[in-house]
């Protein structure tokens, strides 16, 4: 399943991003904000492809690879697609792709693929954070999501356990981007 952008492709990771995937991998706020192991060696990064694969093959989780031609610009996904028409989005970019709107980009085309019939017709899509995650709370009101709380000690990780917003957005939602109590500007 291939999705297209203005300037992104998105794709299935594959062997040959394992080098990019690792140095990314590297990087402070994507070990802090999301649930990628700390400290990642290359062996995550030759582990994760095939993994990818098996949970595409099994519905469980897709994934994509943001690619801005030949750059790996980052991994996203919808997770926990568990048949119940809910699932969550994922992501981070890579360090040297950030503050382009590359995320954003990506996540319309993967939240419309993620309500389209052809794909798996999801009513919700969830967003959920570690509290202070500013970047992504932005890219998550821009994209349309509506703040809806905090859940105490929820979001556990290789760092440890923290509280965790979320935040969600429903087929019928516009997408019109709502205040969020969190958010400053
Ligand atoms: C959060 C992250 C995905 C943003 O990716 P990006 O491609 O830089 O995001 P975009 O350029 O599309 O920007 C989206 C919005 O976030 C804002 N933003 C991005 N990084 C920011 C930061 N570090 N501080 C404040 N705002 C930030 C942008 O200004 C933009 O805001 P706007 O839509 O209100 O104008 C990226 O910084 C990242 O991978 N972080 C580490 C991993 C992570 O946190 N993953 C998400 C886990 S929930």
């Amino acid at each position: 399943m291939i999705l297209r952008t203005e300037r992104l492709v998105l794709s299935l990771p594959t062997v040959d991003d394992v080098d990019a995937i690792y140095d990314a991998c590297q990087d402070a706020e994507t070990q802090r904000y999301t649930t990628v192991p700390s400290p990642y060696e290359r062996r995550h990064a030759e582990e994760f492809v095939p993994k990818v694969a098996a949970d595409w093959r099994s519905g469980a989780h897709v994934t994509w690879a943001m690619r801005e031609g030949s750059v790996l610009a980052g991994m996203i996904g919808l997770y926990r697609l568990d048949g119940t028409g809910s699932g969550e989005l994922g992501y981070w970019v890579s360090p040297w792709s950030r503050r382009r709107g590359l995320l954003t980009e990506a996540a319309r085309a993967v939240v419309d693929w993620g309500f389209a019939s052809e794909g798996p017709g999801l009513h919700r899509i969830e967003w959920r954070a570690v509290v202070g995650n500013i970047g992504s709370a932005r890219a998550a009101r821009s994209l349309g999501f509506r703040y809806e709380g905090t859940l105490r000690g929820a979001l556990v990780n290789p760092q440890g356990r923290d509280d965790g917003w979320i935040a969600g957005l429903l087929t019928t939602d516009d997408r019109m981007p709502q205040p969020w109590p969190v958010l400053q500007d």
